[in-house]
């Protein structure tokens, strides 16, 4: 589906019924990477899970993607489809937008799972890696990209023993438009600190990360948590930075107790 907002056009799947559950995707990949999410929540939930702008079959306006717009997006997204209150879940890039969603429309959210991601900004080292980032696509494209990121993204395990889900992640790499990616590198870089938007929260949060995520680790995990008035936390094992994908069943397990127990 497609719903033209804001300047973009925003390509979304939306499955299932029930209390609306918005899957916000990490960075450079798309709503593709919530496939085994989709299937499993949507027999409980209203499943809405989009493209960011630059991303997957979205469309590329021209950059920089500050998280705030990428949240403005999901916000006039639901608009259209009359969705006042969700839960927002969101994996790395895609918690970035949601903390700022959270910052910008806190009462329209009714619990938040914050995934493999950090609520502090990126450091001085962080931002000069970004401009890295950002000199690599321009010089080789989107599959320097992929070799960097990969071994980051998934665990070293799920790289030998699971190719599908490799290949999977390394297709949604290459379809991100260079600009797109430039776009949403130069956001991240250039986030604010979302520590106090955690800690002024009043929904459930769930922080969930993979045992051996290296770009977000548990730690950044339990930090989240602590911070949030009625936060826990889920290590999945068996998974790095994309433990949706790496180890579904034990990340649907966890996801799906979480949301059972919050009164939405
Ligand atoms: C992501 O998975 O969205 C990115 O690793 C986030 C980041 O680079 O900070």
């Amino acid at each position: 589906m497609r719903c033209d907002v804001n300047d973009v056009r925003i390509a979304y799947d939306d499955a299932g019924s029930g209390r609306p559950v918005v899957l916000i995707h990490g960075f450079p990949l798309s709503r593709r990477m919530w496939r085994p999410q989709l299937s499993a929540l949507q027999e409980h939930f209203r499943v809405i899970a989009p493209d960011l702008r630059g991303h997957g079959e979205s469309t590329v306006p021209p950059g920089p993607y500050s998280m705030d717009a990428m949240a403005g997006d999901i916000a006039a997204l639901l608009d259209r489809l009359s969705v006042q209150r969700a839960v927002l879940v969101g994996l790395s890039m895609g918690g970035y937008v949601s903390l700022a969603f959270c910052r910008l429309w806190p009462q329209r959210v009714s619990a938040l799972v914050l995934a493999d991601t950090k609520a502090v900004p990126d450091t001085p080292e962080g931002k000069q890696a970004r401009d890295s980032m950002i000199s690599l696509v321009q010089e080789k494209g989107m599959e320097a990209i992929e070799e960097v990121m990969l071994p980051r993204l998934l665990a070293p395990a799920t790289l030998r023993t699971k190719p599908d889900v490799a290949a999977e992640v390394s297709a949604m790499i290459r379809g991100t438009h260079p600009e797109g990616a430039i776009g949403a590198l130069q956001g991240m870089r250039d986030r604010p600190d979302s520590t106090e938007v955690l800690r002024s929260l009043t929904c459930p949060v769930l922080c969930i990360c993979g045992e051996e995520d290296v770009l977000s680790p548990p730690s950044a995990a339990q930090e989240m948590a602590a911070l949030a008035r009625s936060g826990r936390v889920e290590v999945v094992p068996s998974a790095g930075h994309l433990p949706n994908l790496e180890n579904p069943n034990a990340f649907n397990s966890a996801l799906l107790a979480f949301l059972s127990g919050c009164a939405l």
